[in-house]
């Protein structure tokens, strides 16, 4: 299969793991020797409850039995789109109860940026340093790395940086500003909380200068942090939620929620503001639904605070000198780089998948199911653990 993974499929990196997959169940993937792999990644924080979970392979099933995609997002009233926006609202504060679906996190960030600036009029848009909010046009504008940017220019213009956690920065935040757009927990930076009440202080500032806040809840949402959104551990209410990842439950996905009088205004003056053909799409919406009920309806967000407890307990070393994030949204730094690096690629041999943070290179990704077992927690961390003694063994 590998064969034809590097002739035919455009790759994105010169060094893919190219694991070989045959089929995944619970917090498990197994390749084509059907070798099991315990899985402390869940697709980069997209698989929430696990893979092939019987609700919402049900959900999906049922749904293809009915219809597929029969017409382009926001024209047909279909009752899988209907329902999932309808339980995003109930579970969001006010005045969050219009939400948008489209295809992918970055698809949400950019009808995120385009709704701050129809509603605002302005075209400002404030991003942080070290942040990562897509891969598309608009949403590589909001990054900061110049050596991942310059060969894609001209990018988006009126873009500015503050840092995130630093207060000083937010008297960039003025009557020019559309949006401030910023990660709630910093994912490709390593894992960052907010400190010292930052998205409480951002928030008035943004309300002082007329500004909208757009929290990215692309990783910390749907449950990750004990809380169905992240933002609910920091005191403080955006005017548009971007979320993505784990609402899907394994398929794509991504949206963007805001005031309906907010949302309104991408309806009209031009009409047709953001158009997509599969957003909504009736087999994603019911997969997603599926998804939230469990994750709502059962004690998955309580215990993932317990589960980080037991990471945090299994994973001491010498070699690792810091574990970050809340819940299961937890990177695990090593002394170097070189370290995290062997970690990673051995653990794969092991048996256990671990990935990388885009922008810390000695964090270790460990960010498995909402479901994963506390047996299973305390496995891989053993295996971490062991590789890192074999590490300290050899130097
Ligand atoms: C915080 C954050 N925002 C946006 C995105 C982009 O989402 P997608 O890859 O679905 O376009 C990601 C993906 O990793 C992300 O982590």
């Amino acid at each position: 299969m590998t064969d034809g993974f590097f002739k035919y499929q455009a790759q994105t990196s010169p060094y893919p793991l190219a694991l070989e997959i045959s089929h995944a169940k619970g917090s498990y993937i197994y390749d084509t020797n059907n070798k099991a792999y315990l899985d402390f990644v869940a697709g980069v924080s997209a698989c929430t409850l696990g893979h092939c979970h019987p609700k919402i392979v049900d959900a999906i099933k049922n749904q293809a039995d009915k219809y597929l995609h029969v017409m382009v997002y926001g024209e047909y009233a279909q009752q899988p789109a209907v329902d999932l926006c309808a339980f995003i609202a109930k579970h969001l504060p006010a005045p969050l109860e219009s939400t948008y679906l489209v295809n992918s996190g970055t698809e949400a960030i950019e009808g995120a940026l385009k709704l701050a600036r129809r509603v605002t009029g302005r075209s400002q848009i404030i991003a942080a340093h070290n942040a990562y909010h897509g891969n598309t046009m608009g949403s590589l504008s909001l990054m900061d790395f110049e050596e991942r940017k310059a060969p894609f220019r001209p990018l988006l213009p009126d873009i500015n940086h503050i840092t995130f956690n630093y207060e000083p920065h937010l008297k960039h935040i003025t009557t020019k500003t559309a949006a401030v757009i910023v990660e709630t927990i910093q994912g490709g930076a390593g894992f960052i909380e907010p400190e010292n009440n930052y998205l409480t202080v951002l928030k008035a500032k943004c309300k002082a200068v007329g500004a909208l806040l757009i929290l990215d809840e692309i990783q910390p949402g749907i449950g990750r942090t004990g809380k169905l959104f992240g933002f609910e551990n920091y005191n403080v209410i955006p005017d548009i939620v971007v979320t993505g990842k784990g609402l899907g439950g394994g398929l794509p996905i991504g949206a963007f929620t805001a005031s309906k009088a907010h949302m309104d205004t991408l309806q009209d003056s031009p009409k047709l503001g953001h158009i997509t053909t599969f957003g909504g799409n009736p087999l994603i919406a019911a997969s997603a639904l599926a998804t939230l009920k469990e994750v709502v309806n059962s004690d998955l967000m309580a215990e993932a605070l317990i589960k980080e407890q037991v990471i945090r307990q299994h994973l001491k070393h010498p070699l690792i000198t810091q574990i970050r994030g809340r819940g299961l949204m937890l990177a695990a730094l090593t002394t170097s780089a070189d370290i995290t690096n062997k970690v990673i690629l051995e653990a794969q041999n092991q048996g256990l998948i671990l990935f990388w943070l885009l922008f810390e290179p000695k964090a270790i990704r460990i960010t498995p199911p909402l479901t994963i077992s506390i047996a299973q927690i305390i496995d891989g961390c053993g295996i971490i653990i062991d590789l890192l003694d074999n590490i300290s063994d050899h130097n």
